[in-house]
């Protein structure tokens, strides 16, 4: 007991020695985590002794791998904090050199995070305290749906994942409707998000909240599950089948009508060429027949093409009886006497001037 004296005497005198001059007293604060926008206060209380002589300086500094740079300083009854967070940071005293050079820095971000060093200076007295800030951002932008058809009898996926947030986010799933319980067979996973749930059954049906937390905060978003009865697929088949069926059969019978309208067509040109080659009118009727026609033309011309084909068409109906060859007969013998009706008839002759003109040979 005796030799163990002196020792302590030696340590007592040393921690006198080491504690002569500045000495900070908030020594507990190393590690602070903060959320990004939040507010955090950086603390430095110190004691000054009289063997001190110069002014007190304070200067706050964040480390960096190639040295320290300034955060905020006191120096002669003056604050100097034009640097990397100007108008964010200050002194929580009017005074800081009275004992209290803790400071407060206001809207964090996350680029804030680092060691922090408070240095408190009265010459030749010098001591520091370094503090390490992390700022880390809340769980945001929490995204929850549905993975997998939500069928009875199927495995689902419940998923939940934050778009934004520092890591670590921690996840879990609460049913808050119903029996407000999960389901037997469901599978949380807290990192992924991801709450698996094996063989679906109607009673699983309900809203999920997932519940998304890091350090510094929580976010949350909900999904509704609904398990119904598998779909009858060999229904569905069946109508789309049947649907396209349909679809086709109709497609056939347009077909069908458009080349039907198209050949009635064609056909009535040939039979304009027959009427023009079978029955070649006689040299004395023509002129007659043509005088008539001319005359009749320029009532025609003014015929829109609507009113022609329906004009063609009656003359197609007609023009294989044996009304057409009657009508040249009306036209020699008694020319006036033409009737009405026979003037629609005999109408479908100008339709045929063109192509005699142009075929001069049998005019
Ligand atoms: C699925 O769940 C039903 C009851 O909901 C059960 O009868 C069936 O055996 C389960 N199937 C499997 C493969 O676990």
């Amino acid at each position: 007991m005796a030799s163990l004296l002196p020792l302590l005497w030696v340590v007592t005198f040393l921690c006198a020695d080491l504690t002569e001059g500045v000495t900070i007293t908030s020594t507990e604060q190393t590690m602070v985590t903060k959320a990004q926008g939040e507010k955090v206060t950086l603390l430095c209380t110190f004691t000054l002794t009289p063997e001190d002589e110069s002014t007190v300086e304070i200067e706050w500094s964040i480390l960096e791998p190639n040295g320290e740079e300034p955060v905020i300083i006191y120096n002669r009854d003056k604050v100097y904090d034009k640097y990397r967070m100007i108008g964010r940071v200050q002194f929580i005293e009017q005074n800081p050199t009275s004992g209290d050079a803790s400071i407060d820095v206001l809207n964090l971000k996350p680029e804030d995070t680092g060691t922090y060093q408070c240095k408190v200076k009265k010459l030749p007295g010098v001591q520091t305290h370094r503090i390490h800030l992390t700022v880390l951002e809340k769980p945001t932008k929490t995204k929850c749906y549905v993975e997998g058809s939500q069928e009875i009898g199927t495995d689902l996926t419940l998923k939940c994942k934050s778009q934004e947030g520092s890591p670590i986010i921690i996840y879990s799933w609460k049913k808050t409707t119903g029996s407000q319980e999960l389901p037997a067979t469901a599978l949380p996973n807290a990192n992924t998000g991801d709450l698996f749930v094996k063989n679906a059954s109607q009673a699983y049906s309900g809203t999920y909240t997932c519940f998304a937390i890091n350090k510094v905060g929580t976010d949350e978003c909900s999904v509704i599950l609904t398990v119904k009865p598998p779909i009858d697929r060999a229904g569905t088949i069946a109508g789309a089948v049947i649907g396209t069926l349909l679809a086709l059969c109709i497609l056939a019978v347009f077909i069908f009508c458009f080349y039907k309208k198209r050949r009635e067509k064609k056909y009535e040109k040939e039979v304009h060429h027959d009427i023009r080659e079978d029955v070649p009118p006689p040299k004395s009727r023509a002129s007659t027949a043509r005088s008539y026609i001319g005359s009749n033309r320029s009532s025609l011309g003014s015929m829109s093409p609507s009113n022609m084909d329906g004009f063609t068409k009656t003359q197609y109906n007609k023009v294989p009886s044996e009304d057409f060859e009657r009508t040249p007969q009306n036209q020699y013998f008694d020319p006036p006497k033409v009737a009405a009706p026979n003037l629609s008839r005999m109408g479908a002759i100008p339709v045929m001037i063109p192509a005699q003109s142009k075929d001069g040979s049998i005019v």
